[in-house]
């Protein structure tokens, strides 16, 4: 029997990366609290410390080597800490080479696939006091049931499906998500309506790219399909989803958007660059026009949608044209808002072989200019809200400003408004009066 079982352990997951990361963190805090551990914000107060690591880009991958560095100290004071690290980058085999070498008091290393086994890593470290590595190279089945401790009551994520086929060059995510693998409806649906009893509002389903969901099913459910299914879950409000790619967005998922009430006006379709020379390389499967045309298809439909996007500079190979051709996408969509990235050298992608790379100064200037083309369109969108009525779902008291609440638009704008902390979780009528280029502020003219 462990001699600490009886303490009150405590817990700190800190999080890198996407959604997907943020959602598997929550499922390690529902392992971690079906031990009786209870979390904790303080590091220097935890019992078991894990990191779930991002490997997107370089930075990303930067910034948890810097954090690592620092807990040395705390395993030093504490050498009862538990230290765990896992996700994406624990994927690659160099880089668990090269944390088993450089940070050698680490105690637990495990990847994507295997979350679940986390009751039995933590107990295989406390018999033996030596690292324990258990990291699988596929997915396999997905694995149903693992608790999930959310961060948020009235909105929750839920994965419908795992991993990515689509290999585009520049990306890891294929090599640390492994292959395309959907979750069942019937999965999906029984979650989702615990969810609702449980009076969560809001769900964003989660995937790499969920319009290609269903795939892998023997009944072949499409993902307009899942959103008309999920559309009917009584007490669930909106229905987001992330992400979707520009080549398998059908007509039927767009009528699907338009025809569902939860289903918010709002779609995030990354088309990554303008120029077709680079999408070509990049292996995006889609062109510049096609692009284009499903924008108009989709204001078409849903005129009030918001669209957002992610942009990257400096692709190997990309010229001053190609650039323009970005810059051009961004003036004919009128984007909400971009996550703009500058390209990252990614080891094990094909893009990283590539001869032609662009220059840090020249990737530099790029992204300015992009950022000052897109900035003022944001804005511009958003005076256009002012004076209209839109319906908030409250989320938090705001950050800086204890008598202000901020919540989201369904087109998944940010907005301040004044108001009481018990109307968290509900949705009210907020009159927009302010219009920034990031945020609203507005007031309540009417409750729920
Ligand atoms: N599956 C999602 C998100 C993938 S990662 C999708 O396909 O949209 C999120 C974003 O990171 C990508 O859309 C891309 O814009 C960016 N990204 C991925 N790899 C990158 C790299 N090597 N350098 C710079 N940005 C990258
Ligand atoms: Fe990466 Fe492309 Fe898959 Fe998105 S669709 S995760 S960008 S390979
Ligand atoms: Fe990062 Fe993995 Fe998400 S590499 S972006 S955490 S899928």
């Amino acid at each position: 029997m462990d001699n600490r079982s009886d303490k009150n352990l405590k817990y700190t997951i800190i999080t890198w990366g996407c959604q997907m990361n943020e959602h598997d963190s929550e499922k390690i805090s529902g392992i971690l609290e079906s031990l009786n551990y209870t979390p904790t914000s303080n590091r220097e107060d935890a019992d078991l410390i894990i990191f779930n690591t991002c490997l997107v880009r370089e930075n990303a991958e930067l910034k948890v080597y810097g954090n690592l560095g620092e807990l040395k100290a705390l395993k030093r004071k504490n050498p009862e800490l538990i230290i765990g690290i896992c996700g994406c980058m624990m994927q690659k085999k160099e880089i668990r080479d090269l944390v088993k070498q450089k940070y050698g008091f680490i105690d637990l290393m495990f990847g994507t696939h295997n979350l679940h086994k986390l009751p039995e890593l933590i107990a295989n470290n406390k018999q033996s006091s030596r690292m324990i590595i258990d990291v699988w190279e596929e997915g396999g089945e997905i694995i149903e049931g693992v608790p999930a401790k959310r961060k948020f009551g009235y909105k929750a994520f839920v994965n419908i499906m795992h991993g990515c086929n689509n290999f585009c060059t520049y990306c890891i995510v294929p090599y640390t998500r492994g292959r395309e693998r959907s979750r069942t409806p019937e999965d999906i649906i029984k979650e989702i309506e615990e969810l609702a009893q449980e009076e969560c509002k809001e769900i964003t389903l989660l995937g790499q790219n969920v319009n290609s969901y269903g795939k892998t099913l023997e009944d072949k459910t499409t993902f307009a399909d899942l959103l008309r299914m999920i559309n009917k879950i009584e007490g669930i409000e909106r229905i987001r989803f992330m992400t979707s790619h520009p080549k398998d967005l059908s007509d039927e998922l767009i009528y699907a958007m338009r025809d569902c009430s939860k289903v918010c006006e709002h779609l995030h379709l990354p088309f990554q660059a303008g120029s077709n020379n680079v999408l070509k390389v990049m292996n995006r499967k889609y062109t510049k026009e096609k692009y284009l045309e499903l924008v108009s298809k989709l204001k078409n439909e849903i005129p009030n949608i918001s669209l957002t996007t992610d942009i990257i500079v400096g692709f190997p190979g990309e010229s001053e044209e190609d650039f323009e051709e970005t810059l051009d996408v961004v003036k004919k969509v009128g984007f909400d808002s971009a996550f703009t990235f500058l390209y990252s050298v990614r080891e094990g992608t094909p893009a990283a072989k590539m001869e032609d790379q662009v220059p840090d100064d020249v990737k530099h200037r790029r992204f300015k200019t992009l950022l000052d083309t897109l900035h003022p369109i944001s804005h511009e969108n958003n005076i256009k809200l002012q004076d209209t009525i839109q319906e908030i779902l409250v989320e938090e008291v705001s950050k800086n400003n204890e008598d202000m609440l901020s919540g989201r638009t369904r087109t998944n704008k940010l907005v301040h408004f004044k108001g009481e902390k018990d109307m968290i979780g509900k949705l009210v009528n907020v009159k927009i009066d302010v219009a920034k280029t990031w945020t609203l502020e507005g007031h309540i003219i009417e409750n729920d």
